[in-house]
């Protein structure tokens, strides 16, 4: 199965889908938490791991929905830290099909190249084998120069973790280094600019699936803001209706957001035009971090 599937539109479905897209505002960035595998794998007799199968097989179809809605960013919560407490058999399963992924990605780098698919795992990377890391990290800078459609896999991913290892990075700066960080350079800036997710605007909508109406400590520093939709279907089982019905959700709400976002849209040009978004030190601490995470993954290509 391909990282987009070949999905056949219905001509019902493709006039729902060509009217909410014209009709309203579509999310520039949606997050997924593909919750309820193993009950969908136990309600049909099947083995976890041929749960989790499907549900990679229903990203596949998710993300050509995306491309064809004109989605520019998916955020996909696919293992959390939380995960290694799981037997070490499912464990054992979800990195063999992670495996199993990243190796077909590689191979068909062309068809992402096609349609400009940058892949960006987010999370702790070095918690994981050793070969998966390689495979990663070769994925991440095989594609790193196609930019219209990002997806972002937490992978050995919390919240937590994220925000833990943006202090790290600010604390671990070199005393040899001549324009170190002063406290009064700590603030949300900084700290939102040294997460895994520095690149990438927050979510404007995130989908939950499997009738579970919490954020398990997934993006909980980047969705203050997001629209929040929840459905009972379990990801395996999700239909491009339930996609459809999540963006009209989204489009209906989004207006009562959109007022705190302006405003500190806002508030950030005004930073920007007074030179104090980033000050010399700041970017200059940003850009060696940048440079010392991409170092990181040609490390791990390489090993
Ligand atoms: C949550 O359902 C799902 C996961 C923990 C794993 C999701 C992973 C995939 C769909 C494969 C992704 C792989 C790549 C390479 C992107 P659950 O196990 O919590 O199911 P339950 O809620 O029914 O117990
Ligand atoms: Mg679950």
């Amino acid at each position: 199965m391909s990282w987009v599937s070949d999905y056949q539109y219905t001509w019902l479905q493709r006039i729902a889908f060509q009217t909410l897209k014209l009709s309203g505002h579509v999310p520039y960035h949606i997050a997924f938490v593909m919750d309820g595998n193993r009950r969908f794998a136990r309600s049909k007799q099947l083995d976890k791991i041929e749960g989790h199968s499907r549900g990679f097989s229903k990203l596949a179809d998710v993300l050509r929905w995306c491309l064809d809605m004109g989605i520019r960013e998916v955020t996909t919560f696919a293992f959390s830290i939380e995960n290694f407490k799981r037997s070490s058999e499912e464990v054992n399963g979800l990195f063999n099909l992670a495996r199993e992924k990243f190796t077909k990605l590689l191979a068909e780098c062309n068809r992402l190249d096609e349609h400009g698919i940058r892949i960006r795992v987010i999370g702790h990377i070095e918690l994981l084998p050793e070969d998966l890391q390689r495979l990663i990290a070769t994925a991440m800078l095989r594609t790193e120069n196609n930019n219209k459609l990002f997806l972002n896999v937490a992978f050995a991913y919390t919240s937590r973790d994220e925000i833990t290892q943006a202090v790290e990075s600010v604390l671990s700066q070199s005393d040899k280094d001549t324009d170190t960080l002063q406290p009064t350079d700590i603030n949300e800036r900084l700290l939102d600019a040294c997460l895994y997710t520095r690149h990438s605007p927050p979510p404007d909508l995130v989908f939950r699936t499997s009738g579970e109406t919490r954020l398990s400590d997934f993006l909980m520093w980047q969705l203050s803001t997001s629209v929040l939709y929840f459905t009972h279907v379990l990801w395996p089982q999700i239909t491009i209706w339930n996609f459809l019905a999540s963006i009209l959700a989204y489009q209906r709400d989004r207006c009562h957001l959109q007022d705190y976002r302006n405003r500190s849209r806002l508030e950030s040009k005004e930073l920007a035009k007074a030179g104090e978004f980033y000050s010399g030190r700041v970017q200059n601490f940003l850009e060696k971090l940048d440079n010392s995470r991409r170092q990181l993954l040609i490390r791990m290509a390489s090993n």
